[in-house]
């Protein structure tokens, strides 16, 4: 089995209160690079992602490829992975399920499992406790494709009596989880497949790419609508992913934080565009070149603001935790609108034990009603600032929310454990290489 060298270290203590300053790169974006790996599975010839981060992601889906029989290797180029899916077998669920642990990625092996076996055995999905995160639109469209889904006690087994069909489909939401399934499905279905209501981020049309690459015909049309011809076979691809937004926009929110001034190679504006305007409106300043992005925070002006998180190209949801611990930093009230997941604002309790006043609201503060709305969500929040941040004893709860506790700790005056950072492995490459790259003071218990 392929290894990687992540090193796992549960507890950090951060001495915090210094700015972040220096470089640090930003590798292939992990919500592409994981659905690039099961992309693989489709080929009928061996498949290259390069630039590949060494994230715990990477490796889970590295072990379910395995699991299915694709022969998982390191490149000659630096971070590439080689996929060679010439003996594709079926796998165990038990298997399946010990390996994925909390990961989603099991569903959208799907598609790609029913065009080679006929059939998909899956465990139930966890996922980053930010909400239900139910997989009902997947079921949906496998079932619109002619698949048939058996909900057993150890998972869902899901089959093909024959060949899957292109089909019209209509998202209720532009999922992305779902847009991919409809991708890696519809690739390989009999005829015209159209999807509409699709999810239109960066990363989906890098998947999109690399299917191109691989003999597949998808067209992208206004209005969020995919039109997908399907083919015979597919071939495997060579590819380098875009990096990694989410990643890049997390670096420049503790440079805010902290006072810091953070270059981030490989940050890529196209990207990032929706980010870049937020993070100038609350004062901060960044530069642009050829080959990446350098972030600090302008004078004292910082201002707050009022935001939605939305579907691209909306702010997304992910950018949305790390902004919020350096809008404790801004002065004035600023309003969040979380709009995408139903449960993305608890990670604040644990910032007001460390100095800062966050409320949240079940109501849909700030902007348009969403589908949370007069529901038992807490998925406003108001954050007032500026506030000084003290040292505390936290848990990371999610992969996003235990970057910004990171943050939060740098930012704040003092000696902070954070407790549970092995999750931030699962999409933040060698965290510790790069605060060391920019001098944070932390020691690993
Ligand atoms: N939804 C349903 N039913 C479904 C699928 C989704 O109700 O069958 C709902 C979800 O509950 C959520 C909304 O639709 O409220 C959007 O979910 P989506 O399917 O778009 O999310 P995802 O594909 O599960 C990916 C990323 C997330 C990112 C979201 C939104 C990966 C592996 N994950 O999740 O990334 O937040 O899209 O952009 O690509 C992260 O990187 O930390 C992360 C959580």
């Amino acid at each position: 089995m392929l290894r990687q060298t992540v090193d796992m270290t549960d507890v950090l203590t951060v001495n915090g209160g210094q700015p972040l300053v220096g470089e640090i790169t930003v590798r292939g974006a992990k919500n592409l690079v994981s659905k690039a790996m099961v992309a693989a599975l489709l080929g009928e010839g061996v498949s290259r992602l390069r630039g590949v981060p060494e994230i715990a992601d990477v490796r889970i889906v590295s072990g379910l490829l395995e699991l299915h029989g694709v022969a998982v290797s390191a490149g000659d180029v630096d971070g590439e992975l080689v996929f060679d899916p010439t003996n594709v077998e079926r796998a165990h669920v038990a298997d399946i399920d010990a390996h994925a642990g909390s990961s989603r990625i099991p569903i959208l092996l799907c598609g790609p499992l029913l065009h080679r076996l006929g059939e998909a055995f899956i465990p139930d999905l966890g996922g980053c406790r930010i909400g239900e995160r139910p997989i009902n639109y997947h079921l949906d469209v496998l079932r619109q494709f002619g698949a048939v889904v058996d909900k057993r006690p150890e998972g869902l087994h899901i089959r093909a009596p024959q060949r899957l069909q292109g089909t019209r489909l209509e998202l209720p939401y532009p999922s992305v989880g779902t847009t991919e399934q409809v991708l890696l499905t519809a690739v390989r279905a009999q005829g015209l497949t159209e999807l509409r209501n699709a999810a239109i981020e960066p990363e989906i049309m890098d998947l999109i790419a690399v299917l191109q690459k691989m003999g597949a015909i998808i067209s992208v049309d206004t209005d969020r609508v995919l039109r997908i011809e399907g083919v015979d076979a597919l071939t495997g691809y060579t590819h380098r992913p875009i990096n990694d937004r989410i990643e890049a926009g997390s670096w420049a929110c503790a440079a805010f934080a902290t006072q810091g001034d953070i270059y981030v190679k490989g940050a890529s504006q196209p990207e990032m565009m929706t980010f870049l305007n937020v993070f100038r409106k609350i004062g901060g300043a960044f530069e642009v070149d050829d080959l990446g992005i350098r972030f600090w925070r302008e004078g004292d002006a910082q201002r707050s603001l009022v935001l939605e998180t939305d579907v691209h190209p909306g702010f997304m949801t992910d950018w949305q935790q790390p902004l919020v611990v350096a809008l404790t930093q801004t002065s004035g009230l600023s309003i969040i609108h979380e709009t995408v997941y139903e449960n993305r604002l608890g990670f604040t309790q644990a910032l007001n034990e460390m100095g800062a006043t966050i409320a949240l609201y079940r109501e849909c503060l700030g902007g348009l009603a969403c589908r949370f709305g007069q529901r038992n969500f807490l998925h406003s929040a108001v954050v007032p600032g500026p506030t000084k941040l003290h040292a505390a004893q936290i848990t990371v709860p999610d992969l996003r929310g235990g970057f910004s506790y990171l943050i939060a700790a740098l930012a704040a005056e003092g000696s902070s454990r954070v407790h549970g950072v092995d999750l931030i492995y699962r999409g933040y490459e060698r965290f510790q290489d790069k605060l060391d790259a920019l001098g944070a003071q932390y020691a690993i218990e």
